[in-house]
């Protein structure tokens, strides 16, 4: 074994210790994906779920209402939500309202507010879904779970980070270096193989945990679409502004082909992307 990963090893320990101690995800996120996936379900069964907890149900009105999701009519209770905005899009704003809660501090490590983490999370939770939806439709609800979490590995690792400032700022003293390349330096290893950990540690489903492991070398599986999607949909929303990696479309490696994006298509869907950013995102998360 290489000596820096020999040396690292008790910090890798530490951290895994870390998000074996996280608290489990909110339980209703997984009872309304269950709802959601059963054909059997209602409309009914899901608004009990939410009616349930007060203060989710008052986020799910605030997404509802955002002048992305509440074009057509302005809700003012669960029940108008599931009528007006309908299932599916129900399904999405339960799940911005679960993520929203975990995107809430600074990162102090990596100098990064609330608000930008979590407006970039959104980004690539959208950009990825549009591009399922044009390519690969079955992956599309995947695609957002995946693209809003794909960092999550940074809200874990940021203490570590911050204990490490020095050795971060001099890596990168020259701005050639990005983040996630200090971390691999530093660390030992990446954001995003934490960030799996964590899915699992959460119960998400193997599909949405391997891509986001992969999401920054996605050609390592050859054909894991998910992974390319999150990994096209991160570098395009990086490339609007909300950029939290330092990465660009030109280290995409053969994403681009894989996903079967074009470059008209690309600057429509940086459009998109920051016009539902600026929409959606500071209706709640990232304060
Ligand atoms: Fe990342
Ligand atoms: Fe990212």
């Amino acid at each position: 074994m290489p000596d820096k990963l020999l040396k690292n090893r008790p910090l890798k320990k530490a951290i895994l210790g870390a998000v074996d101690n996280l608290p489990p995800t909110p339980n209703i996120l997984h009872k309304a994906r269950a709802i959601i996936a059963d054909p059997n379900s209602s409309f009914k069964e899901l608004e009990k779920l939410i009616i349930n907890d007060q203060a989710f149900a008052v986020k799910i009105i605030k997404i509802a209402n955002s002048s992305y999701y509440g074009r057509v009519k302005k809700v003012s209770s669960i029940q108008d939500a599931t009528v007006i905005i309908g299932m599916k899009n129900l399904s999405e704003l339960i799940t911005i309202a679960s993520a929203s809660s975990l995107f809430k501090k600074t990162l102090i490590g990596y100098e990064l507010p609330a608000r930008a983490i979590w407006r970039h999370s959104i980004g690539v939770a959208f950009g990825a879904k549009i591009i399922a939806g044009m390519k690969y439709p079955a992956l599309a609800d995947d695609a957002f779970s995946a693209g809003l979490i794909h960092d999550v590995g940074k809200l874990i690792l940021d203490e570590y980070v911050y204990e490490r400032k020095e050795a971060f700022q001099e890596f990168m003293y020259d701005g050639q270096q990005t983040f996630l390349e200090a971390e691999k330096e530093i660390l030992g290893f990446e954001h995003a193989e934490i960030a799996a950990k964590v899915c699992k540690k959460w119960n998400f489903p193997k599909s949405i945990t391997v891509a986001i492991r992969y999401h920054h070398q996605p050609s390592r599986l050859m054909s894991n679409k998910l992974a390319h999607i999150i990994h096209v949909a991160d570098q395009i929303t990086e490339s609007t502004g909300m950029d939290i990696d330092g990465i660009t479309l030109e280290s995409s490696g053969n994403s681009l082909e894989v996903v079967g994006l074009q470059i008209d298509e690309i600057a429509q869907l940086m459009d998109e992307i920051t016009e539902y950013v600026d929409q959606v995102g500071d209706t709640v998360g990232g304060s």
